[in-house]
């Protein structure tokens, strides 16, 4: 009990949404105090109130008064950084609305820590950094050339992470994650987006009956099956991530940069097949051209994170991230 009193408090922004609430959880489970920001745009209350019972602040990144406040109200170690907009296409059509929130955003969070004293941030970037790979699986050390506004506010923040490291000394642990995927292994959270763009809830969603059909962008790729090959990785298993890229802070470590993915790739086809086996359910599928922006395949290799971190992925089958995701499914919708 002593030991939990000395746990250092964290800040978790975006902790309603769906990695945050699920990094919330395996924070409580590791014993840290968390306090939560986040302006509900995408997050849910409920689960916050009804599952992770912690403090939930409903405010924005870019208030600075209100980041102050929190700051003093709270003795904080550390932040974890979740809170983004994070819809692709929507990026490409009012980058200001991502660059706002995601750079300035930031920018805004950063200065109020160093303000605070705060030297610590575990980031949320993304595989859209690297824009179309140059080889797979996508090392750490791969070109960054985002094709997108999106990928670009992410390696935006990544470089201002990197200067405020030299000027200011606050160090970061900055994920670079491929496609979040799953539900919390019992069930008590899940991915609830409005609007949904990833491809394993539509596909569960239409297993449901909620929508009509799943679409197909592209199926002439030089893929196997000719559609897109993506690396899932299991949300709780990115949680774990976070617990320990965030230790890593804490006892020093130096700023880094980790992608966090399984190594391995499922094509929109094999992901269909495995959801029908899962749900037992019939999925319509229609058939579509390509979408703008999408390269073949995105695959990241994670061996740095498993050897200096020691992370070791816990549920990545893809059958279990879907039996998961369609149990969370099924209850959040019954
Ligand atoms: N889901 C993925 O596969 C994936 C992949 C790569 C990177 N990411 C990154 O991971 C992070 C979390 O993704 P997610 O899927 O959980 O998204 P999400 O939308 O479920 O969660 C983001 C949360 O941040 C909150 N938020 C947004 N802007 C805010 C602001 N200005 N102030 C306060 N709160 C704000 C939203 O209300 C939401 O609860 C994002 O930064 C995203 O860019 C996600």
């Amino acid at each position: 009990m002593a030991r939990l009193m000395d746990m250092p408090t964290v800040l978790v922004t975006g902790g309603a949404g769906y990695i945050g609430a699920h990094t919330v959880l395996a924070l409580k489970g590791a014993g840290y105090p968390v306090v939560i920001l986040d302006n509900l745009v995408y997050g849910h209350r409920d689960l916050v109130e009804q599952v992770l019972d912690v403090d939930l602040i409903e405010g924005d990144i870019c208030d600075r008064t209100l980041l102050n406040q929190i700051f003093t109200q709270y003795d904080i170690q550390a932040v974890i950084h979740f809170a983004a907009y994070a819809y692709v296409g929507e990026s490409v059509e009012n980058p200001a609305k991502y660059y706002r929130n995601n750079v300035a955003g930031t920018l805004t969070l950063l200065e109020a820590m160093v303000a605070a004293g705060v030297q610590c941030m575990v980031f949320s970037s993304t595989c859209a950094t690297y824009g179309n790979p140059h080889q797979i699986p996508i090392p750490e050390d791969h070109p960054q050339e985002p094709i997108n506004p999106y990928g670009m506010s992410k390696l935006m923040v990544e470089q201002i992470l990197t200067d405020f490291d030299h000027a200011y000394g606050l160090r970061s642990v900055r994920f670079r994650y491929f496609n979040a995927a799953g539900a919390d292994p019992e069930g008590r959270l899940g991915e609830d987006h409005d609007p949904e763009t990833h491809l394993i809830p539509l596909v569960l969603l239409t297993a449901l009956g909620k929508r009509e059909h799943i679409s197909i962008f592209g199926t002439d790729y030089k893929t196997p099956d000719g559609t897109c090959v993506r690396d899932y990785i299991h949300v709780t298993d990115l949680a774990q991530a976070h617990v320990l890229g965030l230790e890593y802070l804490l006892d020093g470590g130096q700023p880094e940069v980790f992608n966090l993915g399984n190594g391995d790739g499922f094509s929109v086809r094999e992901v269909i097949a495995a959801a029908k086996t899962v749900t037992e359910q019939p999925i319509p599928v229609v058939e579509g051209y390509r979408r703008a922006g999408d390269p073949p395949i995105l695959i990241g290799s994670a061996t740095k994170a498993r050897k200096v971190l020691g992370w070791e992925p816990q549920y990545a089958e893809l059958e279990v991230i879907l039996a998961h995701a369609w149990r969370w499914h099924q209850q959040r919708h019954a």
